[in-house]
């Protein structure tokens, strides 16, 4: 057990802090600065491990040194937060002025998952074929600040004459990014036109021997000969980062690499570091390793919450955790401008409006939750999202495609299940936002008591909701705008009134889960404009009702319990799709209760 101490207080070389707009982060500082500080923190670590926590996530204390450091450590975590004060991060701005790469103030986390991707971004640089490279990940995870390492690093080694750096953003200034080069390397593009700029530019560089040219934040192909960037010649290499995989694939690059969250354990040590002042409390211990896990490995918003909730009140940090479980962090200080704006951006950049639209049906799963992609197909189906597709097996096709573009700019990722996606727990939570936002969506999931309260509900679209607790759901509740209601409310006694759906003439996607409905709202016959209707793993009775939707396209009964499908099935004349996997309890299938579907 020591050993893990040892090897993880081994791996941390330096820490620091620094959301700087939406370069957040953590910033390369040099090893040759930073002893102190190395020595500081293994030494705080040893201090935490023996100290406040035993055996925390597996990490044993050192016994020995555990009351010998107690002093000394308090000390020294004074030194390293007067030396962490010191890196004051208004300094690291853009564009990096002429050799900024070996005088940038700041920390980096040498991290291992980190010290992998470095190796083999250097690894591929060092190679003769290798022209350009593109690094990827999601917002916040730390691009920037490691190909500003990478960079360092390759100076050191003087494996490059020049090292210069643009950086690039959502909308591109050819002139900005040429300007910000050329300054760099010391040149002055006086020329009339631009062509002329560009290529004095590209003459310049290509008479540097070798040159790394890093062009950080792109968002879109770029066009480097009009930039003045030579491609392709012997000597000038190029490094990109981006949060959409697709640019990467786009641009000539050789190799790309994609940056990670970081894995459980350097999530809570990046946040401890964070929270330092409150962690040593071992009452917030737990509230703090439930806030640190909300945060999802994502180094920004480890960085941002921890900073934000360090030598804060117990209440401070329940509620925060609250906020976080409610997908509702963009109350903490901070998350807003820091975490959300960057991870938005992707989000504001698809091209592709289904791409959002349905970015935001994923939004409505539950967090612990992996969305099923044929559930998407048959909201999406029901929500008319896909324009121009009537039939259930070209809307397969474009939910994968649009699924490709969204797993490409991180807003969604693979899931261990097949034929789910998954999605980033603070991703889901700017997802959440800009659905409320922007479509009027109304998503609480745990509620512990009631049907939520509110003014009103005229303005909703969408309604997900799940509770365990909520043992009545509300009577004729007027939501005239409502597209979308998704309920997953399982507690037994529920009571749902006959009038439920009186006031929602507009639904076109119902979905219950797992709740008790023996008797279904005879409101429910005035949904007309009811396409998707999802009854799963639910306790049910009578469904003749469900005969009178007319337009009714999907149908699934999925693992409910009813031993009859009767006859009025028959009168779903536009049913496309009816579902009946894992409804042991059927018995009777009435005559004629599906012979439409045949047509
Ligand atoms: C922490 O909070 C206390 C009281 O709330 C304050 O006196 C102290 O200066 C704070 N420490 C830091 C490092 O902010
Ligand atoms: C169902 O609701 C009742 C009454 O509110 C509550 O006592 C019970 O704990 C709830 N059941 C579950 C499983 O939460």
């Amino acid at each position: 057990m020591a050993e893990i101490v040892i090897a993880i207080g081994a791996k941390i070389v330096e820490y620091s802090v620094a959301p700087i707009g939406r370069q957040f982060g953590f910033v390369i500082f040099y090893k040759s600065n930073t002893e102190k500080l190395r020595d500081a923190v293994d030494k705080l670590e040893d201090k935490r491990a023996g100290g406040c926590f035993c055996c925390l996530n597996g990490w044993c204390p050192h016994l020995k040194s555990r009351f010998l450091l107690s002093r000394k450590a308090n000390k020294l975590r004074h030194e390293m937060l007067d030396l962490l004060q010191e890196q004051n991060f208004g300094r690291i701005s853009y564009p990096a002025p002429p050799s900024s790469f070996s005088s940038s103030t700041g920390v980096f986390i040498d991290f291992e998952s980190r010290v992998l991707a470095i190796k083999g971004i250097m690894a591929a640089l060092r190679d003769d074929r290798v022209y350009m490279i593109g690094i990827c990940g999601i917002g916040g995870v730390g691009k920037t600040i490691t190909v500003k390492e990478v960079a360092r690093r390759m100076k050191e080694e003087n494996l490059f004459d020049e090292v210069v750096m643009a950086v690039v953003t959502q909308q591109p200034s050819r002139k900005k990014i040429r300007n910000e080069i050329a300054n760099q390397l010391g040149l002055k593009l006086e020329e009339e036109t631009s062509v002329a700029r560009a290529a004095r530019l590209h003459g310049r560089i290509k008479d540097i021997k070798t040159v790394l040219v890093i062009l950080d934040d792109v968002w879109e192909t770029l066009d480097l000969v009009e930039v003045g960037i030579p491609f392709g010649i012997k000597g000038c290499k190029i490094v990109l980062t981006s949060q959409n995989q697709d640019v990467c694939s786009q641009m000539p690059t050789e190799h790309y690499f994609t940056i990670d969250i970081f894995l459980e354990q350097e999530a809570w040590i990046l946040f401890r570091l964070m929270a330092s002042n409150s962690i040593d409390d071992p009452n917030l211990l737990k509230v703090a390793e439930e806030v640190a896990k909300e945060c999802g490995g994502l180094p920004i918003a480890l960085v941002t919450i921890g900073r934000a909730l360090n030598n804060k009140s117990k209440y401070f940090w329940d509620d925060a955790l609250l906020q976080l479980k409610q997908s509702m962090s963009g109350n903490i200080p901070g998350v807003q401008a820091n975490v959300y704006q960057s991870l938005e951006l992707s989000y504001k950049y698809l091209e592709s409006a289904e791409a959002k639209l349905l970015f935001q049906v994923c939004c409505l799963f539950p967090e612990d939750f992996d969305v099923p992609i044929e559930d998407l197909v048959r909201y999406g189906m029901g929500l008319q999202l896909f324009e121009g597709i009537d039939m259930l097996g070209e809307a397969r096709k474009r939910v994968h495609a649009l699924v490709e573009i969204l797993t490409g700019c991180f807003l969604l990722s693979d899931s261990h299940k097949t034929d789910s996606v998954k999605m980033h727990d603070v991703v889901r939570d700017v997802g959440r936002s800009i659905a409320s936002r922007d479509n009027h969506a109304f998503i609480r999931h745990n509620v512990r008591l009631e049907w939520p309260k509110i003014d009103t509900y005229e303005l909703y679209t969408s309604i997900s909701m799940t509770s365990d607790a909520i043992t009545e759901l509300p009577e004729g509740l007027h939501c005239p705008k409502l597209e979308c209601l998704l309920l997953a409310c399982k507690n037994d006694s529920l009571k749902i009134p006959n009038n439920l759906f009186d006031g929602m003439r507009a639904l076109r996607v119902l979905d219950f889960q797992a709740m008790r409905v023996l008797v279904l709202p005879s409101s429910l016959a005035s949904l007309k404009n009811l396409r998707t209707l999802s009854l799963r793993n639910c306790q049910l009775g009578d469904i003749s009702v469900i005969g009178e939707l007319e337009k009714l396209k999907f149908l699934s009964l999925y693992g409910s319990s009813i031993n009859i499908l009767p006859k009025e099935m028959g009168k779903l004349a536009k049913l496309r799709l009816l579902d009946l996997t894992k409804c042991t309890d059927l018995e009777t299938i009435s005559p004629g209760a599906i012979s439409r579907l045949s047509d």
